[in-house]
């Protein structure tokens, strides 16, 4: 159906529960077919730290068919490599760790620590690049009708409705519930939908560590330039070493250059996932590491550690009415730069199935369909991004620097390389044989 055609009278009201990347583009791809929604934020408003986010190719084209307005949002955030010679790659890999080196300081023959050592092109097309996370989700608020959200909205727990119409009631924490035909519950890394859809016993309810932490930063770029020369600057990197790495790429159109510093412990304690710390922690955790490296950690001003974790494997994305989408099924390691692209292929595929559903029966058949065609994929991402932590630190093909290049050349081309039109017609195809079958 064509956006501009006149609302069609379906007869279910649907509950987004979170609005970040995930709710707010899946509010707006579902919008879009004037079905109904009411987004339920926990939050006071719509934000987000202010950190990089980077979005492949494979998303960009999602992106591109879920609606003009959202491809445009990110054109307006996007940033790209800054050389047009750099512009259709991911990384340019260097060794960033000195204890690699031998004696001369090469790495491999005529190559030294911080050296291009090799690129990964994304070869396909899509538009890509990196977001500021914050600056991004504004320009999606805009695009959110007013009265599509309600604030201060943590949810606790679903009933079934009483009325026997098979409804979910959705209890918050301010005492308040609201009445949905269903939920799409988008509530994050800690989502309380997986661990109540799940069962608290589930060990795959809750994410786990994985066993890798970072360090962010953002340094101005005519600072980064001054440090490091315009061509590292102003283009993405990666720095690997002993279990550790580091990467850097421009945001905000080439103003600020973001900064991701990984290092690795077996357990993390802390019941926080972001906790503060000082650049002298910082530094000692990158000792023995090159000159790039440090220059670059000195620049941050006021390091956060993240903790990472992840989501086991689980057996279903639904239950009834209430189905998980974006983090909260699938939340991932960031290795693969993936995440965010995850969620919003999930956003495409769970509006054309929305548009696709004309009674509310049908809306649990474009669950069924979703499940089947998302998780494959959306797990799939999760465990290889965990190893490539591993590849870039050394922990997957040891420090053979042949055999880490020819794993990363390949690794992302199942992911960039995605066909999410056929994807589409899939689910569809699936939803309507569910349906002939019930
Ligand atoms: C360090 C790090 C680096 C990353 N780098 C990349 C990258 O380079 N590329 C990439 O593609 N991805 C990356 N990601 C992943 C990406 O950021 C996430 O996949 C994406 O932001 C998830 O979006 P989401 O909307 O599903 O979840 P979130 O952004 O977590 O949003 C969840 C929303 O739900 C709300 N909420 C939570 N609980 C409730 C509740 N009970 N009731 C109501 N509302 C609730 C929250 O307030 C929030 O607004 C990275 C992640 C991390 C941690
Ligand atoms: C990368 O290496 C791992 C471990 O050796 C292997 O399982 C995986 O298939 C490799 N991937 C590619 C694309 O070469």
């Amino acid at each position: 159906m064509s956006p501009t055609e006149p609302p069609q009278a379906v007869p279910f009201h649907i509950a987004i529960v979170g609005g970040g990347i995930a709710g707010l583009i899946t509010a707006i791809g579902i919008l879009r077919y004037n079905i109904p929604i009411t987004i339920y934020e926990a939050a006071a408003h719509f934000g987000e730290i202010g950190a990089g986010v980077s979005i492949g190719p494979n998303a960009g084209r999602a992106l591109e068919l879920i609606s003009p307005d959202v491809a445009r949002a990110f054109d307006i955030c996007r940033t790209d490599n800054q050389w047009e010679s750099h512009r259709r790659n991911f990384f340019t890999c260097r060794v960033g760790d000195a204890r690699k080196a031998d004696k001369d300081g090469f790495v491999k023959p005529g190559v030294k620590v911080g050296d291009a050592l090799f690129t990964t092109p994304f070869k396909v097309e899509g538009k890509s690049g990196g977001v500021h996370r914050a600056h991004f989700l504004d320009e999606l608020v805009k695009q959110v009708p007013d009265g599509v959200a309600k604030f201060g909205k943590r949810l606790d727990k679903y009933s079934e409705a009483e009325d026997g119409s098979g409804d979910v009631v959705l209890h918050f924490h301010d005492g308040t519930t609201a009445q949905h035909t269903a939920v799409i519950a988008c509530d994050g890394i800690k989502s309380r939908s997986r661990e109540i859809l799940l069962g608290k016993d589930d060990p795959a309810a809750s994410a786990v560590f994985s066993g890798k932490y970072c360090y962010r930063g953002l340094i101005p770029m005519e600072e980064a330039t001054a440090l490091l020369g315009e061509e590292v600057a102003a283009n993405s990197n990666m720095f690997f070493g002993y279990h550790g790495h580091m990467l850097t790429f421009p945001i905000e159109k080439g103003k600020t250059m973001n900064v991701v510093a990984f290092a690795s412990k077996e357990q993390w304690e802390d019941s926080k996932w972001v906790v503060s710390t000082t650049k002298e922690e910082m530094v000692a955790d990158f000792d023995g590491w090159g000159s790039h490296v440090h220059k670059i950690l000195k620049a941050i001003q006021k390091p956060d550690i993240w903790a990472l974790f992840y989501h086991p494997r689980c057996h279903t994305f639904y239950k009834g009415r209430i189905c998980l989408l974006g983090d909260a099924a699938h939340a991932t390691t960031p290795h693969h730069g993936a995440g965010a692209g995850m969620c919003i292929e999930d956003a495409l595929i769970m509006s054309c199935l929305a548009n696709e559903a004309k009674s509310v029966q049908d809306l649990e058949k474009a669950f069924t369909a979703f499940d089947e065609v998302r998780r494959p994929r959306s797990q799939k991402n999760v465990i290889e991004s965990k190893q490539a932590g591993m590849l870039y630190d050394f922990e997957l093909e040891g420090d053979d620097l042949d055999k880490v290049e020819k794993n990363f050349t390949t690794r992302m081309d199942w992911i960039w390389g995605f066909d999410i039109v056929a994807q589409v017609e899939e689910a569809k195809k699936l939803f309507h044989e569910v349906k002939a079958k019930i």
